[in-house]
């Protein structure tokens, strides 16, 4: 019904329109007390699902990738799909505006998305305190740097994102690839990102040890685009620094072989879909080939099917996520791929 009925009407208007309209029905339906309907229709509850991650329990291994609830405004109804795990943001320490509009595409053709949002949010603390009334939703944090801080100054960013985040997420992503803040994507280079990541582990077991409780796993989020010393260069800084985990990918700024108007295909901006499947599933293999000792990777890109989900699992994932598939696919396509994990039982803990 969803992609016969719902998607066509929802596809004939502006996507960001439609965004922040579905948050608002999905909200409405949740206060008009149909969020255990949904929990009961599309969640899937089975021991077999669950998974042991960096110290953490997974209920199932799909969560929803960063970018869906920037703001942590709807994570709880969004977990009643099906999720084992939200990721909010990008955050950054103030609220900024983003990209001017029109900054959100559909390339439907290609069952693809280009957006250019270039980290709109209302600011770290917006969100803290709504993630306050948290009660058991899996968070992960995704952070960042405000737009006009210059990178040189961005550690700071990181860290005040950090530092407020940290008694309210169960997991932080450090957000250096998205390709729509100008020059983000310099902190992926070797000594700026050394930097960065070893400063976060030092604020990491600073406020664990203040705190008296666990450090939080710090996984580093990184683009499609990297080339091969590009990567290696990141596996040999991860495992230096000891950060958890990597989160492959972000959104692409290649645009190979797609099929929608090429007016559309020259928007700016990240493409992400379909079209970024098979790349992202390459760059979980090659850091699997290549890491001398093991850490966590959760893989996003182009899930749009449960064998998409398994493909990225079976190449060495341990978690995955989803963004466009959820867009095209529907909400249902969660249970989809937890029913598909059951039935092959590729989900071991
Ligand atoms: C509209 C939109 C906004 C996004 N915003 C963010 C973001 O703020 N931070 C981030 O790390 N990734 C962001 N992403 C990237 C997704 O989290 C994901 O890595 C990417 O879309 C690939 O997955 P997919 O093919 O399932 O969409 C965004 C993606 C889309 C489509």
């Amino acid at each position: 019904m969803y992609k016969s009925l719902i998607r066509p009407i929802l596809f004939f208007f502006d996507a960001e329109f439609i965004h922040h309209l579905s948050f608002k029905i999905i909200h409405l339906s949740s206060k008009l007390g149909f969020g255990s309907l949904i929990k009961k229709i599309y969640t899937i509850e089975d021991q077999r699902l669950e998974k042991e991650v960096c110290g953490l329990k997974f209920k199932n291994p799909i969560g929803l990738a960063a970018g869906f609830d920037k703001d942590a405004k709807l994570y709880k109804e969004l977990s009643d799909f099906g999720f084992g795990f939200i990721e909010i943001g990008t955050l950054t320490p103030k609220s900024q505006e983003g990209n001017p509009k029109q900054r959100l595409f559909r390339l439907k053709q290609d069952q693809a998305i280009i957006n250019r949002m270039g980290f709109n949010n209302e600011g770290v603390f917006e969100a803290v305190e709504r993630l306050k009334k948290n009660e058991n939703v899996l968070i992960g944090g995704n952070i960042g740097k405000n737009k006009l801080t210059p990178n040189k100054l961005a550690t700071k960013d990181y860290l005040i994102c950090f530092d407020a985040l940290f008694d309210y997420v169960d997991y932080f992503v450090v957000n250096v690839s998205s390709p729509n803040t100008p020059g983000l994507r310099e902190l992926q280079d070797r000594e700026p990102l050394k930097q960065l990541l070893r400063e976060l582990k030092k604020e990491n077991s600073k406020l664990a040890s203040i705190r008296a409780v666990d450090e939080k796993p710090i996984f580093l989020k990184i683009a499609p685009d990297l080339n091969e010393t590009q990567l290696l260069d990141i596996i040999r800084i991860i495992e230096s620094t000891g950060l958890d985990g990597i989160i492959a990918t972000n959104t692409t700024i290649a645009r190979n072989d797609l099929t929608s108007d090429l007016y559309l295909q020259e928007e700016k901006g990240g493409l992400s879909g379909k079209p970024l499947r098979e790349r992202s599933t390459e760059v979980i293999r090659f850091i699997v080939k290549e890491r001398s000792k093991s850490f966590a990777i959760i893989g996003v890109g182009g899930i749009h099917t449960p064998e998409d989900a398994i493909e990225k699992l079976e190449a060495g994932a341990d978690l995955v996520q989803i963004w466009t598939g959820f867009i095209y696919e529907g909400p249902s396509l969660v249970k989809k791929i937890n029913l598909s994990l059951l039935e092959k039982t590729v989900v071991t803990s």
